[in-house]
């Protein structure tokens, strides 16, 4: 089984940025620029986000990248839309809204319960072969549906739900860990860490989501949060969230 941490070995910036709520329109454009210029280099989307504007939004905005930046995408999400013509159509189109030749990271977004997991991953590692694809993740899975997809192509990311109140992908936090994949918590802002996290934000001078962003990093050495945001003022914050160095005693609050 092959690991990669290509990603991260390549300085891509540990908090990154997340575009469901992104429409197409010249003011979002011009902050996806801003947010390269505040140093955002890891941006994440997928074929369904505002029916696919996400993607073209990325693509009018950013196309052709800047060398270390990294537009991550996914499809397969419905159920039914694993099977190899479905995915294969939905990373062609990802290909062309995003105006790219290449694809820096592409996660199959569900293991599709019509299709074995290791047919949809075909089907993506044919890409990665093509070179159309450099890196292949994967969403909302259980360490031995990693294996089973490390079998078939390497994995450098998985993205699962987890944030202050969603605790359940521990373990897989701790494999990525030890088999250097990127783990990218999706949802990372929406928990409750109560009046703990507002002490600890006060004693530091930050905002609450700042301190949840610290925490996250903290957890894990591979986790790569995603807050999604409109703002360019909460973008700033959210990058700024990698200067805050947590104690133990903090981390122990949350935790
Ligand atoms: N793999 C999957 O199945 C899956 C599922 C869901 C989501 N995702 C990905 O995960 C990303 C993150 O999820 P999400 O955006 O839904 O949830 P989130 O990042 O947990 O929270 C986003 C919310 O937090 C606010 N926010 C962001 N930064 C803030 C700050 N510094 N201070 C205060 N509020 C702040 C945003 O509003 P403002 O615009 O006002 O900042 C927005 O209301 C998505 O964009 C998407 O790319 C993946």
């Amino acid at each position: 089984m092959a690991s990669e941490w290509a990603l991260v070995e390549a300085g891509v910036t540990r908090v990154g940025l997340g575009t469901n709520r992104l429409t197409n329109t010249p003011g979002n454009q011009a902050f996806l620029r801003d947010a390269l210029s505040a140093g955002v280099t890891f941006i994440d989307t997928a074929r369904l986000y505002t029916g696919g504007e996400s993607e073209l939004t990325i693509g009018a905005a950013l196309a052709p990248l800047p060398e270390g930046c990294i537009v991550a995408t996914k499809g397969g999400y419905s159920p039914g839309e694993g099977r190899p013509e479905i995915l294969s159509a939905q990373i062609e189109e990802s290909l062309h809204g995003l105006r790219a030749e290449e694809i820096g990271l592409y996660y199959l977004h569900r293991v599709d319960p019509e299709t074995p997991l290791e047919t949809s991953l075909a089907v993506i590692r044919g890409y990665r072969d093509q070179g159309k694809i450099r890196h292949v993740g994967i969403s909302e899975v259980g360490i031995e549906e990693i294996e089973r997809a490390r079998e078939i192509v390497p994995i450098a990311a998985v993205q699962n739900h987890y944030n202050l109140s969603e605790r359940r992908h521990e373990d897989v936090i701790d494999y990525c860990a030890e088999q250097q994949i990127m783990f990218v918590p999706y949802f990372p802002l929406r928990g409750d860490g109560g009046p703990a996290l507002r002490e600890i934000a006060e004693a530091h001078r930050a905002t609450p989501s700042q301190i949840t962003l610290a925490w996250l990093l903290k957890r894990s050495p591979t986790m790569l949060p995603i807050p999604g945001t409109l703002s360019p003022k909460h973008l700033r914050e959210n990058l700024a969230a990698l200067e805050i160095e947590l104690t133990e005693i903090e981390y122990q609050a949350l935790a």
